[in-house]
């Protein structure tokens, strides 16, 4: 029988939105409670309940926590790499009071399990760039990645010295559309995508050799499912794991979409978020989630490209 009572916070995101639907689909509608300080599209918020929260507001998490008798907060609210730049101060508020929310009180024993997303963006310019591996060097320069490479450390800290069971994936730059990004360094490999069906062209704002590690979300919406779901014996990195699909670079993204839109053109001129993809891996090993609870990924660059032409061009239901 399913006793799961999930809370997932900034569930109108990009990712948040569609793993909100993955995971009612899976434990029940009226076990998955969705919130964010706004409104999510129509299909989150007419398939469950839904509640607006400030993920730096302990009380009112407290009182959602306790009015749905929750056991599971996934957090996904978080300022991400290009915007946090901007207001440094405010991301670094955000990224770290509400993880320090959500792991007090699993160590207070009010919630059993948390899910909380790391980065890419943990690794700097000193880490390998190729094939960046699980445990390496890593001096992260954007505010971002600091806040991501703390939390992972305090996430450790948290399973080492309370017993929290916490579980943490390193998101690579996840592509979807459904939902827009949210101001992240590889919004422009879903930009790319809207723009080649509506222009024909897209100006990149990363130059065209910048190979990044990428993700299409079914696979990230997987992998998130599997570790949460993993025996807690088999989930044996408690900062957080390695993940990976495919790695690209805008003129190979560009090369793939005109194989089915052969007029598309692109054209590049990286902005300051150029110094931000320089500094993270180009790709990544994930070994050790592949071995330890049998991730694999399912999507590669083909598969990805043909998937988003299609999705965007489907007429709005
Ligand atoms: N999308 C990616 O490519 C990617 C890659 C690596 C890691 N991540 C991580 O995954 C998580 C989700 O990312 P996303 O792409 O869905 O981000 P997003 O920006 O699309 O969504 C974040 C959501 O959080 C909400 N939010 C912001 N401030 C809030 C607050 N104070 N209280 C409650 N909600 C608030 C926003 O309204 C938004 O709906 C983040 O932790 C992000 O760092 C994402």
């Amino acid at each position: 029988m399913n006793s799961k009572r999930i809370l997932i916070i900034g569930a109108s995101g990009q990712i948040g939105s569609e793993l909100t639907l993955k995971l009612r689909a899976l434990y029940g509608n009226e076990n998955v409670i969705a919130s964010d300080i706004k409104e999510g599209d129509e299909d989150l918020m007419n398939s469950g309940p839904f509640e607006i929260i400030d993920a730096t507001n302990k009380e009112l998490i407290e009182e959602v926590v306790e009015k749905y008798q929750i056991t599971e907060v996934y957090l996904m609210a978080a300022m991400l790499s290009a915007t946090a730049e901007k207001i440094p101060m405010k991301a670094w508020d955000l990224n770290m009071n509400s993880l320090f929310i959500i792991l007090n009180m699993a160590k207070d024993k009010k919630i059993n399990r948390v899910f909380w997303p790391s980065s890419i963006a943990v690794f700097g310019p000193s880490t390998p760039k190729e094939n960046t591996p699980q445990t390496t060097v890593m001096e992260p320069t954007t505010v971002y990645g600091i806040s991501k490479q703390t939390g992972e450390r305090w996430c450790e800290y948290f399973f080492q010295k309370y017993d929290v069971d916490v579980r943490s994936l390193r998101y690579p730059g996840i592509i979807s559309y459904k939902t827009l990004p949210g101001g992240g360094t590889t919004d422009y490999a879903i930009e790319i995508f809207h723009e080649a069906l509506r222009k024909g062209l897209y100006t990149s704002f990363l130059a065209e050799n910048t190979s990044l590690p990428m993700m299409f979300m079914d696979d990230a919406i997987k992998a998130t499912v599997d570790i949460m779901e993993a025996p807690a014996k088999d989930v044996k990195v408690r900062s957080s794991y390695n993940l990976s699909a495919m790695s690209f670079t805008p003129k190979e993204l560009a090369a793939e979409i005109k194989k089915q839109l052969p007029e598309f053109e692109i054209s590049y001129k990286p902005d300051f978020r150029q110094q931000i993809a320089n500094s993270w891996p180009g790709s990544i090993d994930d070994k050790q989630a592949r071995e330890d609870w049998g991730w694999e990924h399912e999507f590669d660059l083909e598969k990805l490209t043909k998937t988003m032409l299609e999705g965007l061009k489907k007429p709005v239901s």
